[in-house]
């Protein structure tokens, strides 16, 4: 074999290597902690993330509820949780983010027939084009409004419960926030193309954040985190994308998109790991903590975002 044969195969290998190691796969969050006895509620549990994350916990005993808008599908996955787990408590319901009407539904349904709820997961989200009747891009509502709405429904529950068993939120986010000022008409246009979703997730994000942050100052024994998985190869890239941002990351998703087995995996430390409390209402990146920018924790922008989520929704105070 020729020296420079050589060369190149080393360098192969050792691109490979780290190809593999550190771009497809990463870290797994080594725990061997039980969650029997807990409830987690996991919106968008049938699929991507949500769904690796709700047969993660089911094996670790939790009581995992899933729900999205798709119940057949949700069942199918509930049974293959509970056949691959052992673990029987696992239910699929049913809640169409993008209509508050369901979220009211699902929230009482679910306060009703549910003791307690320890874990929050708001996960359920797309990147999608067009309207809701609430004169708010697609969006904007499944993406914050109806976390907004569905977490303060919710928040009575878990403030009960919460001196005696600690609670925690999560709301999955993007990177964008870091580019973004909430804006009237971040929510009211209809996105179209790259450059307007871009912003609409932005603004959405940022919204999340500024959520997250009134909930976790609150200090009622709830803890909220922010998390960016990064770029994770799931379902939603070939379905819950829209069209020009389908065809731009295809190729690049293949080369770089990391692998749900360990994309999943700085989400089990947010929910299981004693160490991320004192992170309350901030943002992680992977498993990496993230200082918020600055504009990010301007706090006076939450009332005016506060009243508007009141009026969107519906809700009369929180
Ligand atoms: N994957 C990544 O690289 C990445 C990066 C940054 C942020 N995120 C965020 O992480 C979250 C999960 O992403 P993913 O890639 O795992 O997504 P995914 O595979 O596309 O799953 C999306 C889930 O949301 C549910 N959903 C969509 N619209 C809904 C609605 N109107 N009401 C109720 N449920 C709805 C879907 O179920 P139904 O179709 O049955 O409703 C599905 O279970 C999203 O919020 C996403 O923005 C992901």
């Amino acid at each position: 074999m020729s020296f420079k044969l050589l060369v190149s195969a080393v360098i192969a290998l050792v691109v490979g290597y780290y190809w593999l190691n550190y771009v497809k796969r990463g870290p797994i969050y080594e725990s061997d902690k039980k969650l029997d006895g807990r409830t987690v509620l996991i919106t968008g549990g049938n699929s991507g993330l949500g769904k690796v994350l709700a047969m993660d916990l089911a094996k670790r005993g939790a009581r995992v509820v899933i729900a999205s808008r798709n119940l057949e599908k949700s069942s199918k996955v509930k049974d293959e949780i509970i056949k691959e787990s052992g673990n029987h408590e696992v239910r699929a319901m049913q809640v169409d983010l993008e209509d508050f009407d369901s979220v009211r539904k699902f929230a009482k349904e679910f306060d009703e027939s549910e003791k307690y709820l320890d874990y929050l997961v708001n996960n359920a989200g797309l990147t999608l084009e067009g309207m809701t009747k609430y004169g708010i891009n697609r969006y904007f509502v499944i993406s914050y409004f109806s976390r907004f709405l569905l977490t303060n429904l919710l928040l009575d529950k878990m403030k009960k419960q919460s001196a005696e068993r600690p609670v925690r939120i999560i709301n999955l986010v993007t990177f964008a926030y870091k580019y973004a000022e909430v804006t009237e008409s971040g929510m009211t246009k209809d996105p179209k193309g790259f450059m307007d979703m871009f912003t609409v997730t932005a603004q959405t994000d940022l919204a999340n954040i500024q959520f997250m942050r009134n909930l976790s100052r609150q200090n009622n024994g709830i803890t909220t985190y922010n998390f960016n998985p990064g770029w994770v190869y799931t379902e939603g890239y070939d379905t819950n994308l829209f069209y020009e941002a389908r065809l731009l990351f295809y190729v690049p998703m293949i080369l770089f998109g990391q692998e749900l087995h360990y994309g999943y995996q700085p989400l089990l430390k947010l929910l299981l790991d004693d160490s991320v409390v004192k992170y309350s209402s901030e943002f992680f990146t992977g498993f990496d903590h993230e200082e918020l920018l600055p504009h990010a924790t301007n706090d006076s922008a939450w009332e005016p975002l506060m009243k508007k989520s009141l009026e969107v929704t519906g809700l009369s105070s929180i």
